[in-house]
Parts: structure tokens; sequence; C-alpha cells
């Protein structure tokens, strides 16, 4: 066999088998494939796409590319989340504590932020102290004592991944759903969990720009979770302005707690209690979803969702006092305000070019080994649909070098749109897919 071959295969409109594939993988993980024919294989995947076997046979190779977690030996089930990525999504900081608190085993490995969209491992690390690189054994014994585990990606774990998608994310072939599924079903896969609930982003500022192919995406994944014996559901949620109202790590690790102590902004308030709730549903902890959502609600009302974050802090090293005094975490030297132009309604926040603001600030990377500012961001004093008097607040910018802040400030002064009818709040959850 010989990756040529393949790519021509491929660049032909023609299936590829599961030998092929599994080839391909193989040999791009053991460094015998160079970057520069995978990446001629990635771009005659993303022109020509893959039917549902070969992305099945795709994300198994990738999966049984490195170590699979082995979690039979735990006593329920272990249940896991993943978003396909936006900007202000802090879900899994507020979620994973409030399952957790509900008695499942939440064990996750997240990512870090890239581009313009962000990562709950570099709001984690707003806390001071707190450790994201956990060996194997450390994740286990963790998950086992306290149920509750928010971990780095491991390097063991799906390695032809973590090569192939620093080569799309080079070579323009990170849009294509048979290459996003595989990417996210593969880490899924190796991480153990056997119920897994996906948050699939639509709009603006997420991959999936149209509702068509983000349904396209969830439904490939929830298929592979078939395929794969896992319990799989994918819920389609809006992502054209940001989700809540803070965007920067420091600021968006505040409104996580802010909303296990039941002080959130309506959107992600409703957002945390539906995946939430999805979790425990398709981890038969509940019945329905209105009991589901029951349980998980108690969670932030009697304040055992907070004590689950700070005992997650506590496992990983985090200094938890933080979490109690929120103003003890990392703060922007300077704010600056900018209010509205005019009087009307807001009918755009384009998330993108928010997201991409807070990466002018320092708050977000160009390039994978870029350092980041946690303190940074941007505050939303108004969503899409909200009635604006002229001068009043629209954004605080959070910032530290003076010499970034009118790129910022411009930027995000096309992010907004005001008009002058009424604009109608748009709906935040888009389907549910899988159940
Ligand atoms: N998230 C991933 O893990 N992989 C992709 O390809 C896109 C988003």
């Amino acid at each position: 066999m010989r990756a040529l071959d393949i790519i021509t295969k491929k660049r032909d409109q023609q299936t590829l088998s599961k030998e092929e594939i599994h080839f391909l993988i193989d040999g791009y993980t053991r460094h015998q494939i160079p970057d520069y024919q995978m990446a001629a294989w990635a771009m005659a995947v993303q022109l020509n796409g893959m039917n549902h076997e070969e992305i099945t046979d795709l994300t198994l190779a990738m999966a049984n590319s490195g170590e699979i977690l082995d979690l039979s030996s735990f006593d329920s089930v272990i249940v896991d989340k993943h978003s396909t990525g936006g900007v202000g999504d802090k879900t899994t900081i507020s979620v994973a504590p409030m399952v957790a608190a509900c008695g499942l085993y939440v064990g996750k490995m997240s990512g870090r932020g890239l581009g313009y969209s962000g990562g709950t491992i570099d709001k984690l690390e707003s806390i001071p102290g707190f450790k994201v690189a956990l060996s194997t054994d450390q994740f286990i014994t963790q998950l086992q004592k306290i149920g509750i585990v928010l971990a780095g990606q491991s390097l063991d774990l799906a390695p032809a991944d973590g090569k192939l998608y620093a080569l799309r994310d080079a070579t323009g072939t990170v849009p294509s759903i048979p290459l996003i599924a595989s990417s996210i079903m593969s880490k899924k896969i190796a991480a153990g969990a056997d119920a897994i609930v996906l948050d699939v982003k639509v709009g603006k500022g997420a991959f999936m720009k149209d509702i068509d192919s983000a349904r396209e995406l969830a439904e490939v994944m929830v298929e592979i979770g078939k395929l794969s014996n896992r319990r799989v559901i994918a819920l389609l949620s809006a992502m054209d302005q940001p989700l809540g109202n803070a965007v920067g790590n420091a600021l968006e690790l505040v409104e996580a707690v802010k909303m296990l102590k039941g002080e959130a902004p309506a959107d992600y308030y409703e957002h945390c209690i539906s995946i939430a709730a999805y979790m425990l549903l398709i981890a038969n902890k509940a019945n329905n979803l209105k009991n589901a959502r029951q349980l998980v609600e108690a969670t932030v009302k009697d304040g055992s969702a907070f004590n689950k974050l700070c005992e997650l802090t506590e496992a990983q090293h985090g200094d938890t006092s933080c979490l109690i005094d929120l103003s003890k975490l990392p703060k922007a030297s300077y704010v600056e305000t900018i209010l509205a132009p005019q009087t009307g309604y807001i009918s755009e926040l384009n998330a993108q070019i928010i997201g991409e603001a807070c990466v002018v600030l320092g708050g977000g990377r160009a390039k994978k080994e870029d350092n980041i500012d946690p303190s940074v961001g941007i505050i939303l004093h108004a969503k899409i649909g909200d009635r604006v008097e002229e001068g009043q607040k629209l954004l605080d910018v959070h910032y530290n070098r003076p010499q970034v802040i009118q790129d910022a400030i411009d930027k995000l002064k096309l992010a907004v749109k005001i008009d002058e009818l009424p604009v109608e709040p748009p709906p935040h959850n888009l389907g549910v897919i899988g159940l």
C-alpha cells in the first residue's frame, strides 16, 4: 500500500477502505508518512468528503493510535460532554460540578483555545496553581476519589488527532465535517466515557455557520457513538453572539463560578441546566428531562455544585480561596467602555469578531505555542434583542497593553449592530439529535 495511491483515490472521489484508512493513520502516527502527503489527503477529504463508514473507520483508527482509557472498574456510568467550540463558552466549568454533585462520575479531558475560540483548560488555569496536566493514573485515582476530573488532553490519547489537528490548522482543512467529527469522537472514545453529550454550536462564532451543516455534523457524531457502543446525544445551540456576558479567561471563570451561586445571565443559566440535564438523562440518573432539570437545579440551590468545584480545584492544586473571593483572580489593569452610538435594539453581536478582539487583547492564541493573558477580555452589557439608549454602556474592554486597545475597539465596534425597529431575541436551543 502507498500513501500516494490513497491520496489520489480520495482526490478522484472514490471511497477508501478500512485498511487504507488504517494504513494512513498508523503511518502518520509513526512518522512514516510525511506532513505534505497527509496535508494533501486532508485537502482531498475537505473537498470530496467521506461516507459514514469511512468516517467511523477514520475515528476508530485515530482512537486506536494511542492509549484507550479503561474505566470499566467504575461502579457507575462515566459521563462526558464536548462543545464544538465557540466564544464565551465556559459551560464545562459550571456543568461538570453540577453533574458530579448529582452522583455521576465526570471525567473530562478538555482543550485549549485556538484562534478566536476559547478553551476550558485556559479558563481553569486562571485559578492560581490549578494543574491541568495529569497522568492517566492520576486521572483515574482522582475520578474514583472525588467523582470529577477536568484535565488537559493527554498526549497518549489519540496522538494521531493531535498531529493531524495541528496540520489541519495550518493547511485550511479545519472546517471539514468528516475531519471534525473523527477528531472529536476519537478523543471521546479514547477518554473512556460511556455516555457523551455533544454541544454542536451553530452560527457566526462556530465552525458550523449554518444549521444544516451543524445538523449533519451532529448526526455523523451520534452515528459514530452508536457504532462504538457509546450513548451519545447532540444538542444544537446558537453561537451567533457569545454565550453569557463574559469573554476572556478569568472573566469567564468568574461567570462560571457565579452560575454555581445562582447568579448567571439567563442564556448561560438555561444552557448549563439543559446540558447538565441531558447528561443525567443519558446516564440514566433521571427518568425524564423535567426530573433531570430539577436534580441539577437543586445542586445550585443547595451549594453542592459549588462545593464540588472547590473539591476539584483543591484536588488539582488550585487556590480555592479565589473561588470564594472572586476578586483574587487575575485582573486587568485598565477597563475601557464602549457606549451605544444610537438608541435602538441590538441586532448583532458578532461572536467571531468579539472572539478575535479578545485574541488582539492577548486573551487567545494566534499560534498554538503563544502565551495568553488570563485577565483580559470583554464584558457585554446588552445582548441581541435588548433595547439600548444612546450613550448607554455596551461593552467593557479589560486590557493590559495600551498599544493594542485601539485595534480591539475598532474590531468591537464592527461586531455590534443596532436597529431602530425591535429585534426578537434569537432562540438558543436549536434541536436535539439522537434521543
Ligand atoms: N474540535 C476538535 O477537537 N477537533 C476539530 O477538528 C474541531 C473542533
